[in-house]
């Protein structure tokens, strides 16, 4: 039996009609750091990302690469699953919800939400936009377009089974009331509960005549709304009776869709009598040089082209470092080129590469306790790292570490441990203030952190550290 803690973390499920962007790759790290810190302190992670692939999208995208749509998709999953390994993203599955467990569980959840008779016919008629895979109102439209795809919905009218949403209004209240963490950060909640006081419209949960999708279980003339399904992933990925005992910790994702996951998907859940996620943690968008992301603008930016450039920790250390969880934010190669050679070649790399070396070069360095200065100020770092991170503020739990580094640049520079044989009790200080910067970062740059560990070995028996010099963690960009 394994007593560690469980704690159960998702990415939203991605779209197949592309590989990933610097904005997927956001989501996905910062989940990443969070399944990391969890493991650090000893949890049982179970961390799931995957693809959401039964939308019209995929067909469209499909069709333009004159692919046949299961090859185009299954090509496509292996590419955001080699993606999230190439970043050495730390998930322990990856959902597909065209994975028969998948659809095994949309069935039982679509019988459990049939039964509570939270589903009937009806007719739809109105707006739909494919990009966001949703129906507008028209209150949603700037100049008669999609504000985020810039195109006119379509207009359909069909015969729909509805979930009946409009019921769940003031349970959805007293369950922002009861948890006034449920969405972080907490600036994005009030548009939540604003949203349902306003009032709840039932929603259409399938397509007529969709031949792309999970057909509505007893009705193979419908397909179920792709995010009716695809929300489910996070059930699917654990089983149901996993999910009973223990839902969702902490979902992760853009704030463009946080009203699925806030409002319909608890609806649906507690129609279903199934516990409801515990926290849903938003990120804002992001710009190239100040443009939004977009194909046709040719900015897209690709992380693994980053990452196989810089590194993977430098690809992750910027997006944590520069943007303020939940803020938008924007990307530019002078000011990654900025935060790299300033904060990662000359501020981390250069600090363990000095300390290293001064290290190795002693024939023995035997183990010291910390003096009082360094223990206040790594304990005082690790203090503020830990306040930081319990509210996702995870640039100033980086500041954190970065003052720490600076605080031991000062040590260098001042006590000049290279001079004589070298000054093995100010050497020994240093190491232990890299040990702690090291472990503090693992959650956050893992390969840079990790090498470092791998540099200082202590050995118990003889109560005297084996200190080797590594590689050149960051070379400069020139
Ligand atoms: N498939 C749905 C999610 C279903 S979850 C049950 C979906 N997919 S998506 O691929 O379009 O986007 C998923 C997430 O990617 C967004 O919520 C967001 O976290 C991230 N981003 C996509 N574009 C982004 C930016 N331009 N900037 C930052 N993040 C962005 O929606």
């Amino acid at each position: 039996m394994d007593s560690r803690e469980l704690f159960y973390i998702n990415t939203p499920i991605y779209y197949v009609n592309d590989k990933p962007h610097i904005g997927h790759a956001y989501a996905t790290i910062i989940a990443d750091v969070i399944a990391r810190i969890h493991r650090v302190r000893g949890g049982r992670v179970v961390f799931v990302t995957g693809t959401d692939e039964n939308s019209q999208k995929t067909v469209d995208a499909a069709a333009k690469a004159h692919e046949e749509v299961v090859a185009y998709t299954d090509r496509l999953a292996a590419q955001w699953q080699d993606a999230w390994k190439t970043l050495h993203i730390s998930n322990t599955d990856f959902i597909r919800t065209t994975q028969k467990r998948h659809i095994e569980t949309v069935y039982e959840v679509w019988k459990r939400v049939e039964a509570a008779g939270d589903i009937y016919k009806g007719s739809y008629e109105g707006l739909y936009c494919t990009g966001c895979e949703e129906f507008k109102r028209p209150g949603d439209l700037v100049d008669g377009l999609c504000p985020l795809h810039k195109k006119p919905p379509e207009m359909i009218r069909e015969e729909n089974y509805f979930f009946r949403l409009s019921k769940y209004q003031s349970q959805l209240l007293e369950l922002y009331k009861n948890n006034p963490q449920f969405v972080l950060p907490t600036h994005r909640f009030p548009e939540v509960v604003s949203f349902v006081e306003a009032g709840l419209e039932d929603i259409s949960i399938s397509r007529e005549g969709k031949t792309w999708g999970i057909p509505v279980p007893g009705d193979s003339n419908h397909a179920i709304y792709v995010w009716f399904d695809a929300l489910i992933n996070y059930i699917s990925a654990v089983g149901l009776d996993a999910w009973m005992k223990h839902p969702t910790d902490v979902n992760v994702m853009g704030k463009d869709i946080v009203r699925f996951h806030a409002v319909i998907w608890p609806a649906m859940l507690l129609s279903a009598g199934l516990p409801v996620p515990r926290q849903i943690v938003t990120t804002g968008f992001f710009t190239i040089d100040g443009q939004k992301i977009s194909k046709s603008l040719g900015n897209t930016i690709d992380p693994l082209e980053l990452a196989a450039t810089y590194g993977n920790d430098a690809l992750r250390y910027f997006l944590l470092r520069e943007i303020v969880l939940g803020d938008d934010g924007d990307f530019s190669r002078d000011k990654f080129v900025g935060r790299y050679n300033g904060d990662l070649a000359n501020g981390l790399g250069n600090f363990a590469a000095r300390v290293l070396a001064l290290a190795a070069k002693q024939s023995t360095l035997p183990f010291a306790q910390p003096t009082d200065e360094v223990a206040r100020t790594v304990h005082h770092t690790k203090e503020a790292v830990l306040t930081s991170v319990s509210q996702y503020r995870f640039h100033e739990a980086l500041a954190a570490v970065w003052e720490l580094i600076s605080f031991g640049d000062r040590m260098v520079t001042e006590t000049k441990p290279w001079e004589g044989e070298g000054k093995p009790d100010v050497i020994v200080q240093l190491v232990l203030i890299l040990e702690a910067i090291a472990e503090l970062l693992l959650p956050f740059v893992p390969d840079a952190a990790s090498a470092i560990s791998a540099c200082i070995v202590r050995n118990d028996s003889t109560g005297t550290f084996t200190i080797t010099k590594g590689p050149v963690l960051f070379p400069r960009i020139s």
